[in-house]
């Protein structure tokens, strides 16, 4: 299927535009964008997206008449008000409690975030929480099936808020829906910038499979490339205490079982819990126990019970729910935050108490740099060095200073051998 790609300096005058107004809510920057009835054939076409689509056209003409469903019938905006995004949070909300979409929306948040490449220093060539998979071509990679649906029900939260980006939305609309099911409170900050159209989009492929050959090491190479360790692994596979796999989307599980048949929300797949809405640790406890063959185990969760690093973790998780939803929302924040651009550069928090709205320590960035303040992609080049080898920035290893201390006695005990002789 023939892709558009909206003529190169269009889209640099949106990016221009854009940039000038903090939320450009002008048709100028709208038109400027993937309003090209080429994108809209291009749109229609896709078996995938038609029914959806037919929609949008029609909210396309009552809202504003655009042409293109993602960008063009939605204000351009360079990064999140806040208090908008409060606002948009009570929606998201209202949404959990009539749709019972929480996993889907987990799995929006993660699967825009979850593209990123830390070996890729340019944005957003580097993938990441960038709001790319709002596009086309991002949500017909086949990891993606299905999610076109929780775009469908966020739009309109999108279309009411000007001053709030896609990037932030879906890990707004992420960690609103876990802690609504009962999990732990997620340290997150916002003001992610947005991608401005879909050739900024990443190639297909970045995303994990649920069946590899070698499902340890196929984990380990996807999410260390997203800068992520073993804990991390462990830590956010237990977001499938949520919802559902269903075969007609990704080809996993089986059609319905007694816990999916009737429903909340559309009936049918495997879940890998009883309680498929409820966060909790019931996803370890299930895997290690597999007891019911209407509970689902891929060859991923599996795995976490039988590599000897991954199942430190997963047996942690399934006695201790404390230690999980701690080590859960740390992994989660900080996959909110791969790859992403924030504006202001340190982003903000939306709660004053979390430990967010304080700036990061970074006491070992500082300390060997000599820099105040660290741009936000130093920071998680920095932050995923030391977790490299099991350090953190803002807890450097005493064997820093013991150097440090170390190198400061041998420079002295030469200038004063210098200055004896
Ligand atoms: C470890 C590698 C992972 C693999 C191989 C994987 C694979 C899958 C598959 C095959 C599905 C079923 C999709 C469908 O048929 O609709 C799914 C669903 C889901 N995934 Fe994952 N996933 C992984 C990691 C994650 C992570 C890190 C998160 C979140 C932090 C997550 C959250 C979810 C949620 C909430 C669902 C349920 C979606 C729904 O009910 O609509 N997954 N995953």
């Amino acid at each position: 299927m023939a892709t558009f790609s909206p003529p190169a300096t269009a889209a640099a005058t949106t990016t221009a535009v854009t940039h000038l107004l903090p939320c450009a809510t002008s048709s100028v920057a709208n038109r400027l964008s993937l309003s090209s009835s080429v994108y809209f054939k291009s749109l229609h076409s896709s078996p995938l997206l038609s029914h959806f689509f037919l929609r949008q056209t029609t909210m396309g003409r009552v809202y504003n008449g655009r042409l293109s469903y993602a960008t063009a019938t939605s204000p351009i905006c360079s990064t999140s008000v806040p208090e908008q995004l409060k606002s948009a949070r009570e929606d998201i909300k209202e949404l959990l409690k009539t749709t019972f979409c929480h996993p889907i929306l987990v799995r929006m948040g993660w699967h825009d975030a979850g593209t990123y490449n830390k070996d890729i220093e340019e944005w957003p060539k580097r993938g990441g929480a960038n709001g790319s998979l709002r596009f086309e071509i991002e949500l017909k990679h086949a990891a993606n099936a299905g999610l076109v649906n929780a775009l469908k029900l966020l739009q309109p939260i999108k279309e009411k808020y000007s001053g709030v980006t896609y990037a932030d939305l879906f890990q707004l609309a992420s960690a609103t829906a876990v802690e609504e099911a009962g999990g732990p409170k997620i340290p997150m900050k916002y003001g992610r910038v947005d991608v401005s159209g879909p050739e900024q989009c990443p190639e297909e492929g970045r995303l994990p499979d649920a069946g590899p050959p070698s499902p340890a090491t196929h984990l380990r190479e996807v999410f260390y490339r997203m800068g992520l360790n073993d804990k991390e692994i462990v830590a956010l596979s237990g977001a499938h205490t949520l919802g559902r796999s269903r075969p007609e989307r990704s080809g996993w599980g089986k059609p319905e079982t007694k816990y999916t048949k009737d429903g909340p929300g559309a009936p049918g797949g495997q879940s890998w819990t009883v309680q498929w809405l409820k966060f909790d640790n019931s996803y370890f406890k299930d895997i290690k126990e597999r007891r019911d063959a209407d509970l689902l185990v891929l060859p991923t969760d599996a795995v976490l019970f039988e590599d000897p690093s991954f199942k430190e973790y997963a047996e942690k998780y399934a006695e201790d729910q404390d230690a999980f939803f701690k080590d859960y929302a740390e992994a989660h924040a900080k996959l909110s935050n791969v790859g992403a651009k924030f504006e202001p550069p340190e982003g903000f928090s939306l709660d004053e108490s979390s430990p967010q709205a304080q700036p990061e320590k970074f006491v070992a960035a500082k300390y060997s740099t000599g820099k105040r303040e660290l741009s936000e992609d130093m920071k998680q080049k920095i932050r995923a060095e030391y977790e490299g080898f099991g350090g953190s920035p803002d807890k450097p290893l005493q064997s820093n200073y013991f150097l440090n201390i170390m190198i400061v006695i041998a420079v002295l005990a030469y200038v004063t051998s210098l200055v004896m002789n």
